[in-house]
């Protein structure tokens, strides 16, 4: 019945258009041009994309600059894992000194054995930081080890995302404010204690690590995504103001890698390892583009999603956010009913 009555309807309304445009030419012209004006917007559209995306195939192909000539140190911070790890290795194998910059000593420690086992004409330094709470007395010991360093090359990579994706106001905003002052408060300061040196010498290049997140929308990770957003912005008008002074600033975005941020462990054709991303993309430092995707295939992937309109990838988004978030809830209260039935028992 319910439905009989659509179809009645349906049939009513294209009946009535069918007969109002055979009776009026003038509006069926306009309705075709409508159409037609419609779909070559549309071709142009997809043209231009695909055409940006080709630059931006092709741009991979451009080398970057001999990090060596920018000069002799390089800072990373959250250096002793995941991509962060992979940059001060791929920095230290072209021959670069390191100043690795993280949370933990021991790590820290451990990490610089390594690599200086495996590289050892080269020279590193550490440096202890909890970005979270990078206050002034922290930045003075930042200052301090890097002051009389000739730094080529700064990498902020240090970042942070959430355990799982939160609706606004069920993150604290106690977390809200560490995510802010690890994603974002540590590339100003930390720029603003490297570029000074690299202004005087007339080169060097901040390297800003961005995200996929930064683009795309990020429905119940809005903290993050919106600081990665900001660390686009910041770099590309950085790049403008002080490429004439010899500096080059951009943001390098990774889609997912394997690392415990991401919670993925094996690699596959759109997951690089860290390795294999910091290769990549150390070697696009220099190039002059102000926003790299530097693996290939992450490039790949985000021309796919570029094709897609906005409010699609948006909808998805939120279902895929919400039926995780759902998942790790159902998880979370597993593991605390647990809990409560030990402490009972
Ligand atoms: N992995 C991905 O799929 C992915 C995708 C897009 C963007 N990114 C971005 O890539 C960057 C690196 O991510 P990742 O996946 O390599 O992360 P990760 O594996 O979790 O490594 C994070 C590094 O940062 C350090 N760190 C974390 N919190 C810190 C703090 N408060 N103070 C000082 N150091 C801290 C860690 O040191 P400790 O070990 O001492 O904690 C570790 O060395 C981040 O900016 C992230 O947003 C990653």
């Amino acid at each position: 019945m319910v439905h009989n009555c659509y179809a009645d309807t349906e049939a009513a309304v294209v009946g009535f258009v069918t007969e109002y445009l055979t009776g009026h030419a003038l509006a069926a012209k306009l309705v075709g041009w409508f159409f037609i004006c419609a779909a070559f917007y549309g071709l142009f559209k997809a043209t231009m994309a695909v055409i940006g995306h080709m630059r931006g195939l092709l741009r991979m192909l451009v080398p970057g600059a001999n990090v060596k000539k920018l000069g002799e140190w390089a800072v990373v911070t959250g250096a002793t894992d995941g991509i962060g790890k992979g940059y001060a290795f791929e920095l230290a194998r072209q021959g670069m000194n390191i100043v690795l910059i993280s949370r933990t000593q021991s790590k820290l420690d451990a990490v610089k054995s390594e690599l200086l086992a495996k590289y050892p004409n080269v020279q590193a330094t550490t440096v202890a930081v909890d970005f979270s709470n990078f206050d002034e007395a922290k930045q003075n010991d930042v200052k301090k080890a890097v002051d009389n360093l000739d730094i080529g090359v700064l990498v902020n990579n240090v970042g942070m995302s959430y355990s799982r994706p939160h609706m606004y106001l069920e993150a604290s905003l106690e977390l809200t404010n560490r995510l802010i002052e690890v994603n974002l408060n540590s590339m100003t300061r930390m720029t603003y204690i490297v570029l000074p040196g690299m202004v005087s010498r007339r080169r060097g290049s901040i390297v800003n690590v961005s995200s996929g997140a930064g683009s795309l929308p990020q429905p119940l990770q809005a903290v993050y995504g919106g600081c990665k957003n900001f660390v686009n912005s910041f770099s590309e008008s950085l790049d403008l103001e002080y490429r004439s002074k010899g500096v080059r600033v951009s943001s390098q975005a990774p889609m997912f890698v394997v690392s415990n941020l991401s919670k993925i462990r094996r690699s596959s054709f759109f997951v690089p390892s860290a390795t294999a991303f910091a290769r990549a993309a150390v070697a696009k430092i220099g190039t002059g583009e102000t926003y790299v995707l530097p693996y290939w295939t992450h490039r790949l992937q985000f021309c796919l999603y570029s094709l897609v309109p906005r409010w699609i990838l948006q909808k998805g988004a939120l279902n895929m956010h919400l039926s995780i978030r759902k998942r790790a809830i159902r998880k979370e209260e597993r593991i605390a009913a647990a809990a409560n039935a030990d402490k009972t028992n």
